[in-house]
């Protein structure tokens, strides 16, 4: 599946978001090297920091499944913002841990797109090495 395609499941995965509070929506698709996709949306809660983005839903999906690092290809993370959506903090350490470094991670509003990865997005990781 193209990079094209990938932000294109995103989007559908988009139509779900539940954010009420800040009318920002995010659509998160992570295509695994089976085929298979997982989707994730942003929900949000009147409680805001029980809130979970769009990104860390689709990747939770897959891991929930049995997926690990080696098996997602490719992630896509979309929004309706006026530029592009960069994955917040709290996304980034998670994600730095769930998905392997290089790891294409396609960011797109429907008119820019960027093609990153978590090494790019996250240096000088906090990570399980350091609790060794
Ligand atoms: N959001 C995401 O889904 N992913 C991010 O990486 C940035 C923020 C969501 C959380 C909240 O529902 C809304 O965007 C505004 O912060």
């Amino acid at each position: 599946m193209s990079h094209e395609e990938l932000v294109k499941e995103a989007f559908k995965a988009m139509e779900n978001a539940y954010a009420p509070y800040s009318n920002y929506h995010v659509g998160a698709c992570a295509l695994c090297k089976d085929g298979t996709l997982f989707y994730g949306a942003n929900i949000e809660n009147a409680s805001y920091g029980g809130t979970n983005c769009a990104e860390r839903s689709a990747v939770f999906a897959a891991y929930s499944r049995g997926y690990r690092k080696d098996d997602i290809e490719a992630l896509a993370i979309v929004s309706d913002g006026k530029r592009i959506g960069y994955p917040c903090g709290i996304c980034r350490q998670v994600l730095s841990e769930l998905l392997n470094q290089k790891m294409p991670i396609v960011l797109s509003n429907g008119q820019e797109t960027l093609v990153t990865d978590m090494e790019e997005l996250f240096p000088f990781q906090f990570s399980s090495e350091d609790l060794d």
